[in-house]
């Protein structure tokens, strides 16, 4: 039997790639032998760019605004065909009063485009795009707390109801795009070890592993819903989160 975590020849679109999650993710499509990658962040790529193009592997970068309806768009048209899509950007900006908090609004809106709008944005644009070349594969990274609730009372409601709302949207889209051969599927990881939890305090004690994740135990699930051994997931969310949440 032939291996079918193989990535040659695929041309895979990541978002927060300049993040934790999205670079180790990069990482785990080059080691799989991926065709070429393509890049969006708000922020600099210059580093996992580097890194990429000292192992060959064939990359582009786009920096973007990826909240925006716009920049979608204009990633979607400069990337060319694409095989997969893993969706990491998002915020998941700390504070301790959301009952208070004057301008806590705006930043709720400010989460939910970046996590939840941003996500519809590029499916708008991908799907057609994937459905008219036979198919393809997207995954969107949602949280276990979307799943329950959170696992860090500074982690605030908008963050939590933008990952409901991420795992919610997966089962909407997996419904209409399978028929087109498009696969649409998530990860929801626990806490992982990157600069978006790099303020926060994880008590040993409290993580059935006795730690976090590393962000490349994110990377090699996305990559497989990547490739050709994940023929038959749709609609699927993968708990990665070290057992710490059970459903
Ligand atoms: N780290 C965790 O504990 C954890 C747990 C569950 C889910 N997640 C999710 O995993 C994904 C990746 O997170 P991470 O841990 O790698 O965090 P990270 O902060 O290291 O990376 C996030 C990346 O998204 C980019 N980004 C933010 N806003 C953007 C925008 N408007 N347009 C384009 N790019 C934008 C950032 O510049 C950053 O590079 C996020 O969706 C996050 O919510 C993370």
């Amino acid at each position: 039997m032939k291996n079918a975590i193989d990535l040659t020849g695929r041309r895979i679109l990541l978002t927060g790639a300049a993040g934790g999650i999205g670079a180790a993710t990069a990482r785990a499509c080059a080691a799989l032998g991926v065709g070429e990658l393509v890049l969006a962040d708000v922020g600099p790529m210059d580093d996992i760019v580097a890194e990429l193009r000292a192992q060959n592997v064939a990359v582009s970068a786009h920096q973007c605004d990826l909240s925006l309806r716009k920049d979608n768009a204009e990633l979607i048209a400069a990337a060319g065909p694409l095989d997969a899509a893993v969706a990491c950007a998002g915020i998941c900006p700390l504070e301790e009063d959301w009952l208070d908090d004057p301008d806590w609004d705006d930043v709720f809106h400010r989460v939910m485009d970046v996590n939840l709008l941003g996500p519809i944005h590029l499916c708008r644009e991908l799907l057609p795009a994937m459905a008219a070349r036979g198919g393809g594969q997207i995954v969107l990274i949602g949280s276990i707390g979307g799943r329950m609730g959170g696992t860090s009372p500074i982690v605030q409601p908008h963050y939590i109801a933008s990952k409901g709302g991420v795992h919610a949207l997966i089962w909407w889209l997996a419904q209409r795009a399978a028929p087109q051969g498009v696969l649409v599927n998530g990860i929801a990881p626990g806490p992982i070890a990157t600069a978006m939890t790099a303020t926060t305090v994880y008590p040993k004690e409290k993580y059935p592993l006795g730690r976090i994740g590393e962000p490349e135990e994110i990377a090699w699930p996305a990559a497989f819903l990547c490739s050709p051994a994940a023929s038959y997931f749709s609609g699927a969310i993968l708990d990665v989160n070290g057992g710490l949440f059970v459903s």
